[in-house]
């Protein structure tokens, strides 16, 4: 279960404060910021400030619905507010315990003429943003609605460098690109923001819970939500779920700061999993980078990849590498037509005759190994949803814990969006009727995350993402190197990211010259600048035979007691240390974009003591571009007062064990 640790709680109440005629201010609990929030003229407002500088311009509120609009003929009801100081633990996580400290002012809006209606827009402060969500208790004029736009604006107060990828990438499987606001096009959240050399921020939402994800419109340098729509153009239809999910700005004077903020999780509801001990993410190798290099295929033949014997082979694999889990892709029927025209074809319980899936169950549990049971639907998410029952429990009763779920299809069958209403409440009625039948879930081509994670932990990684798959099957060569120096300021915001790590041969025959831009000390380095509770060792098997480099993935661990940002700089490079949970053990990851860097790395977020610290680093000669593989492996006596040098070649990395020595 987890432990909720509560420092204090102070509610102070001060019910009934009629602030009409007057704008209204709530501080971060350390004063660093204030917002501010009002009506003028109907219209209902608020901004954000950082001592007297500008964060967040005068921006609107409100939404457009079907039957009369809620905004711009407004007046202020009653204020109320409260604060929260909490501590909370998280079954696995980058850190161990999670802060979670606001003010908080809910502000009640009164239509002033019309229907008379009413709603209350929560305000939340904390010390690194803030954030807003909307609630519509039911009431005359105000019963199952539908939102046909949702008029929330950020006003950015310059300018700024937004880093992002278009709205409607499909799968979100975008590359971040780095121009003004002014320059973009409508953009998913979420989205970074260099401001100036002292103001970062990211733009998110958090707690997507039966709405339409979010996607930013803007007009100069004035964000808005543009929500993705159903087919008929409404937004939202709002019933049974009352409130929007938070609109959230992330405030940070470094980059750091944005990495080390846990506002995503704090605004999500608490974990609804009494009994979190079968919560057992692993390390896995799998079925998989043999089919996206085209080498095996998901569909039967002589080449089909996951048979008996291929399947057995990973399971010793793993067995002998201490690394838990087994993915197996192209198991069932279904993969033999067009499959991402063709889905409803996909059996989830029906294996093909050359994989005897009871029988490696079993096998696999006699070796301590989990087999990762691959769910691809091509969209067609009813004939899932038909199934999940008699599927989940199937695997359930064969000793399968995780489930790895798919969507190769923009639109699902029924003509809805992935990223729409519809699209949200079909991935967490997965996710939760996968907690009934303790099963984790890994989401490939999920809607974007919006740190679900605290409260359905089942949910252990999503994809949302342009991931490693890339590098075998892009037509422009994969990645760009400078990927990972982005996604953890944008992507990894709302959560555990699938990214599977680890790729060793970098040789393509299906599309030459795509391969990993990036160093193999960059690949090591990967485990942990991206965050997953479950990270994959992508590459075959064979392709780790005898390499000195593995040791590092097979003593990486995916849990963290802390974690700390010791350099950051979007889209550039960004070191994480992070210390293994229960332990005094730390892992270090740092990684460039195709420039090479010198970081002095001082290693004073260790405890006291001695350590031994195992550097796997770029060789002197490498480059991404023609020496990828070079690599030293050197070893050092540390404590907290040392001071290590990196030097990361162009696309490189590095990788550090710091084993505490036994006290
Ligand atoms: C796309 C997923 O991202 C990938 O991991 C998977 O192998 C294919 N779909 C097939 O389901
Ligand atoms: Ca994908």
């Amino acid at each position: 279960m987890v432990k909720k640790l509560i420092l204090c709680v102070l509610m102070c109440m001060s019910l009934g404060v009629i602030a009409s005629a007057r704008d209204i201010k709530l501080s971060s609990p350390d004063g660093s910021l204030t917002l501010i929030a009002g009506v003028d003229g109907g219209q209902a407002w608020y901004e954000v400030k950082r001592g007297s500088e500008a964060v967040i311009n005068r921006s609107q509120l409100g939404f457009v619905l079907s039957d009369g609009d809620l905004k711009g003929n407004f007046k202020m009801g009653k204020v109320t507010r409260t604060s929260l100081d909490e501590l909370w633990s998280q079954p696995w996580g980058e850190d161990a315990v999670v802060h979670n400290h606001y003010n908080e002012m809910r502000v009640r809006l009164h239509e002033r003429g019309g229907m008379k209606r009413y709603i209350d827009v929560v305000f939340r402060a904390f010390d690194d943003g803030v954030a807003l969500r909307y609630e519509f208790p039911r009431q005359q004029g105000l019963q199952d609605f539908v939102i046909v736009d949702e008029v929330t604006q950020f006003a950015l107060p310059s300018d700024a460098y937004a880093w992002s990828i278009p709205a409607l990438t499909p799968y979100y499987e975008g590359i971040y690109t780095r121009e003004p606001v002014s320059k973009k096009g409508n953009m998913s959240a979420p989205v970074a923001l260099e401001v100036n050399d002292s103001l970062y921020m990211a733009v998110m939402e958090a707690n997507l819970t039966d709405y339409s994800t979010m996607n930013l419109a803007h007009e100069g340098t004035t964000l808005k939500t543009d929500l993705v729509p159903w087919q008929n153009g409404d937004r939202v239809r709002v019933g049974d779920t009352r409130v929007s999910p938070w609109r959230v700005v992330i405030i940070g004077r470094k980059a750091a700061d944005i990495l080390l903020s846990r506002m995503a999780l704090n605004l999500n509801d608490p974990c609804q999993i009494e009994d979190t001990s079968w919560l057992k993410p692993t390390k896995y190798v799998g079925i998989w980078w043999a089919l996206q290099k085209q080498k095996w295929t998901w569909s039967q033949g002589d080449r089909h990849g996951a048979t008996t014997e291929h399947t057995k082979r990973y399971i010793d694999f793993a067995a002998r590498h201490g690394l838990g889990g087994v993915l197996v892709e192209g198991w069932n029927y279904g993969w033999d037509t067009d499959w991402t025209r063709h889905g409803d074809g996909f059996s989830f319980t029906r294996a093909y005759p050359d994989y005897d899936l009871e029988g490696l169950c079993q096998y696999a549990a006699e070796r301590g190994v989990r087999i990762i049971a691959h769910n691809e639907t091509g969209g067609a998410a009813q004939n899932y949803e038909d199934q999940l029952e008699d599927a989940y429990r199937l695997y359930e009763r064969l000793g399968i814990n995780t489930v790895k779920t798919g969507y190769v299809n923009s639109h699902f069958y029924n003509g809805e969006l992935q990223h729409s209403q519809w699209g949200v409440r079909h991935f967490r009625k997965v996710i939760e009727t996968a907690a009934r039948h303790h099963l984790m879930i890994v989401n490939h081509e999920g809607a974007m995350p919006s740190g679900l994670q605290r409260t359905w932990p089942n949910l252990i990684a999503t994809e949302s993402m342009r991931g490693q798959e890339y590098n075998a099957f892009d037509r422009g060569g994969g990645n760009p190197p400078y990927h990972e120096c982005i996604l953890p300021f944008t992507r990894g915001l709302g959560g555990a990211m699938d990214f599977t790590p680890g790729i060793f041969e970098y040789r393509n025959d299906s599309v030459p010259g795509t391969r990993p831009q990036n160093t193999l000390a960059h690949q090591l380095a990967e485990y942990v600048v991206i965050y997953s509770p479950g990270h994959m060792a992508a590459d075959l098997i064979e392709n780790y035979e005898h390499q000195p480099a593995f040791k590092f993935i097979e003593d990486v661990p995916t849990n963290w007691e802390r974690t700390v940002v010791p350099h950051a700089s979007m889209g550039e490079y960004v070191t994480y240390a992070r210390q293994e949970r229960g332990t005094r053990n730390w892992y270090i990851g740092s990684v460039t974009d195709a420039h090479e860097r010198d970081l002095t790395l001082s290693l004073d977020f260790l405890g006291d003591g001695a350590y031994h610290a195992i550097i796997y680093e770029d060789g002197p000669d490498a480059d991404y571009r023609d020496n990828p593989y070079a690599m030293t492996i050197r070893r050092l006596d540390v404590d907290k007062t040392s001071v290590i040098r990196l030097h990361l070649a162009p696309g490189g990395g590095c990788a550090i064990q710091i084993l505490a020595n036994p006290e």
